[in-house]
């Protein structure tokens, strides 16, 4: 699927991620700067933080409990907001956009 990417600055990058590989690995793959993801997805960083388009959160499942755990350890945390290694890339993602955190990490 093609994914889109909006950096704080308003840069907008649009990467195709393979099905079946998670959103971040997608974004690093691509060099998107707003997407650290430094524990490489076992949900220890925090680095992969990201905000889904609200119009597109029905693209995908919910956050699991431990997700939803440490994301509100996140201090930007807003109701969208999603660890990006934890969003495994399907067809059904098509066209959805992930506002990234003016800061990381
Ligand atoms: Fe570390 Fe997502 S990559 S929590």
């Amino acid at each position: 699927p093609r994914l889109v990417f909006v950096e704080h600055d308003g840069t907008v990058l649009e990467v195709d991620a393979r099905e079946g590989e998670s959103v971040m690995r997608a974004a690093q793959a691509a060099g998107v700067a707003g997407i650290l993801g430094e524990c490489g997805g076992c949900m220890s960083c925090l680095t992969c933080h990201c905000y889904v388009a609200p119009a597109d959160m029905d693209k995908m499942p919910p956050p699991q409990a431990m997700e939803r755990e440490l994301l509100s350890a996140i201090v930007d945390v807003r109701e969208n907001s999603r660890l990006s290694c934890q969003i495994v890339a399907t067809a059904d993602l098509e066209g959805a956009r992930f506002d990234l955190p003016e800061w990381q990490g």
